[in-house]
């Protein structure tokens, strides 16, 4: 099994011949998965085609993560901010977790990837919240990659909800307000118990954030192409770890 990843690292995986450095993978990977409506529009379809087209890039870049041995993959696939959207279209977005999965799941279950969610599942449709759960629970015991969803996930709501968490704490006199540190913050985030993302990747050309992992991107290295999420290509993700194994995370060191 080592021999055949130390083959297939030692193969050049772009045409700039440079290979991946298999000691130096991130740990946790999260992509912003933009630009699906812009694809359909440029070639004259449908933003939900884009959005169609866009969940066979969660599977293909899902199966390329974990080849490369990325422990955590979180997609962001749904902001607190996309319910202002047109009522169709979310009625589409909230579709696609429930058809992804159905389709999915037991390709995942092979590949020992375990799902999990991140967000609020308050005003989720009852259907797409059952297709999560039912993943998630199916692959609970799954000690491979972790697959992430961001669903109905936004950053600002998630750390006043913290806040909200540690000024109860202090009230009922199990914190001192002057001992309050990050761990306390982190325990209250939607993200608790991942590690912080090492690499970020927006697709589509847009240059922010955008509400996602405000807290935990503190130290990501950053990575953006202009590329729409549907063509994003196992080749785009490899040039996005390639740039990041040539950066220095210094952590506000020397
Ligand atoms: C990303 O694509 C998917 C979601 C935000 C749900 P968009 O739908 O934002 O596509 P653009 O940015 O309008 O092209
Ligand atoms: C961010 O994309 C949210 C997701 C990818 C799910 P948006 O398309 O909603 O972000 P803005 O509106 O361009 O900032
Ligand atoms: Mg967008």
């Amino acid at each position: 099994m080592i021999e055949r990843l130390k083959k297939w690292f030692a193969k050049p995986l772009s045409n700039t011949g440079e290979a991946l450095d298999p000691d130096n993978i991130p740990t946790h990977v999260a992509i912003i998965m933009d630009g699906n409506g812009r694809w359909a529009k440029s070639r004259g379809l449908p933003r939900m085609a884009g959005h169609h087209s866009g969940m066979k890039t969660v599977k293909r870049i899902t199966m390329a993560a974990d080849r490369l041995g990325v422990k955590y993959l979180t997609l962001y696939a749904f902001s607190t901010e996309n319910w202002k959207r047109p009522k169709a279209e979310v009625d589409f977005l909230m579709k696609l977790p429930q058809e992804f999965l159905s389709i999915e799941l037991d390709d995942l279950m092979r590949n020992n990837v375990q799902v999990r969610m991140m967000g609020y599942k308050e005003n989720l449709p009852d259907y797409t919240l059952e297709a999560v759960e039912e993943a998630i629970r199916k692959t609970a015991n799954n000690t491979g990659l972790v697959l992430n969803f961001a669903l109905n996930y936004g950053s600002r709501k998630e750390m006043i909800d913290a806040v909200r968490c540690i000024g109860n704490e202090v009230k009922q006199g199990r914190l001192d307000p002057d001992h309050i540190a990050e761990r306390h913050m982190e325990s209250f985030l939607l993200s608790t118990g991942l590690p912080d993302p090492d690499l970020l990747i927006r697709t589509s050309g847009e240059l922010r954030i955008s509400n996602f992992m405000l807290w935990q991107l503190a130290y990501s290295e950053l990575w953006f192409t202009d590329v729409y999420w549907p063509e994003f290509q196992d080749e785009h993700f490899y040039e996005a770890i390639r740039e990041y194994q040539r950066r220095a995370r210094r952590y506000g060191g020397l």
